[in-house]
C-alpha cells in the first residue's frame, strides 16, 4: 500500500485520503526513508537549494485565549508578561533587515492592546525597511485584517490546529473552528499570501485527523504549513500528556511536501527543541525555510509556549550565525530576496 501511494506522489498525481494515510504510515526503516528521499526531491526540484530565513518578534506574550496546550494561557500566572512598545517593535526589526532577513514575522498572543490602528502604524514603519511583513496575532475581525493589508502586511500565519472539528473546539474553550476558517477565507479574500498548519501528537488524534489536516491545507491552497509536534507544557491542562512524536512530525513535513509541493514549510523551533539536529533533519525532508528569534533576549524566556524552548539564552546575532552555518553545513544557500510565495512556479 505505501508503495504504490509513494509511486503515485512520484507521478505527481492527485493523492486521496487513503493516499496520503498510506504515506503517513511509513515504516521505520526502508519506507521512511524512500518517503524522505522523494520529500527531499521534490523540495529541491520546486524550492531549489535557497533557505529562506524569516525573523520573528515575539512582541507580546498577553493572550485572552486559553488553548488548552498553550503556555501563554490567560489562566497561567507563572510567567511575566510583557509587551513590546511599538518603537521597541520596529527597532528590533531594523536589526532583522541588518542581519539579512527579507522577511519580518510579528507574533504575540492574541493582545487587543494592539488595536487595529497602532499595529497599522508598527507595519508602516517596518515596511520602509524595505522587508516582507508576516503577521501572526491570531483572530481578528475583517476590518483589522483590512486595515494591516492596506499598511502593507504580506502574509498572515493562522495555524488550524487540528483539522478535527471536535477536537478543535475540545482544546479551544471559546473559540471554534468554523470561525477559524472564517478568519482564513478572510486572509484569502483580503490578498494576503496565507499560512496555516497544525501540531502534530494532540492528545486523542488519529493519523487519519492528521491526512485531513493536510488535505484542509490543499483545499486552502496555502502559501505556507507550519507543522509542528506537541509539547506539552506544565502550566496548562495537557501538562500531564506525552509529546508527540518527533518521527511522525517528519513524516508529516515530508508528505506535505508531497501534497502542497509549492507551500514553503518551515523547519519549526518545536522540531529543535526536541532534538538538537532536529530542524537540519527537517531540512532534508521536505523543510526550505527556518524562523530565526529576534526577539529582544531578556524577553525570550517568557515566551514560551512550550516548555525547553531554543535560543532562549541567545541574541539575533548568535541565532543569525548559528542559522547561517546549519544550512551551510547542510550544502544549501541562504534565501535572497523576501521569499514570496512560491506558487507562480506551479503554472510552468
Ligand atoms: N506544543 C506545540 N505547539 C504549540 N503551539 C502552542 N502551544 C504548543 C505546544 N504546547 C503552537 C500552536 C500555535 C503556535 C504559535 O504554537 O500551533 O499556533
Ligand atoms: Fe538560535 Fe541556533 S537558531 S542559536
Amino acid at each position: 500500500e505505501f508503495a504504490a501511494s509513494l509511486e503515485k506522489a512520484a507521478a505527481g498525481a492527485e493523492l486521496t485520503r487513503k493516499d496520503i494515510i498510506n504515506l503517513l504510515a511509513a515504516a521505520p526503516g526502508a519506507e521512511e526513508e524512500a518517503l524522505y528521499r522523494l520529500a527531499d526531491s521534490v523540495r529541491a526540484r520546486v524550492a531549489g537549494d535557497e533557505v529562506h530565513l524569516r525573523g520573528v518578534i515575539e512582541f507580546s506574550n498577553y493572550c485572552r485565549r486559553r488553548c488548552y496546550y498553550c503556555g501563554l494561557r490567560a489562566d497561567n500566572v507563572n510567567l511575566q508578561r510583557y509587551r513590546l512598545m511599538p518603537e521597541d517593535i520596529v527597532a528590533a526589526a531594523r536589526r532583522g533587515a541588518e542581519l539579512g532577513y527579507g522577511t519580518i514575522v510579528l507574533q504575540s498572543g492574541e493582545d487587543p492592546w494592539y488595536t487595529g490602528p497602532v499595529l497599522a502604524g508598527i507595519i508602516r514603519e517596518i515596511k520602509k525597511l524595505g522587508v516582507a511583513v508576516t503577521l501572526c496575532v491570531g483572530e481578528r475581525t475583517r476590518d483589522e485584517y483590512a486595515l494591516w493589508r492596506e499598511a502593507g502586511a504580506d502574509r498572515y500565519l493562522l495555524k488550524h490546529e487540528t483539522a478535527n472539528a471536535a477536537l478543535y473546539n475540545r482544546l479551544h474553550p471559546g473559540m471554534s473552528w468554523q470561525e477559524r476558517l472564517q478568519c482564513l477565507q478572510w486572509l484569502r479574500e483580503l490578498g494576503y499570501q496565507v499560512g496555516s498548519g497544525n501540531i502534530i501528537g494532540l492528545p486523542g488524534q488519529t493519523l487519519e485527523d492528521l491526512a485531513d489536516d493536510l488535505i484542509l491545507l490543499r483545499e486552502l491552497d496555502v502559501e505556507m504549513a507550519g507543522l509542528g509536534p506537541f509539547i506539552p507544557h506544565p502550566a496548562t491542562p495537557l501538562g500531564g500528556e506525552p509529546a508527540g512524536s518527533l518521527d511522525l512530525t517528519y513524516r508529516v513535513v515530508a508528505t506535505a511536501r508531497l501534497v502542497i509541493p509549492y507551500a514553503h514549510l518551515p523547519a519549526t523551533t518545536a522540531v529543535g527543541t526536541l532534538a538538537p539536529n532536529g530542524r537540519q533533519l527537517a531540512l532534508q525532508r521536505g523543510a526550505n525555510v527556518i524562523m530565526p528569534n529576534l526577539t529582544p533576549t531578556r524577553y525570550r524566556a517568557d515566551y514560551q509556549i512550550y516548555p525547553n524552548k531554543i535560543c532562549i539564552n541567545e541574541g539575533p546575532e548568535d541565532c543569525r550565525h548559528c542559522l547561517e552555518g546549519m544550512v551551510r553545513a547542510l550544502g544549501r544557500r541562504l534565501g535572497r530576496g523576501p521569499g514570496h510565495t512560491l506558487k507562480p512556479l506551479r503554472v510552468q
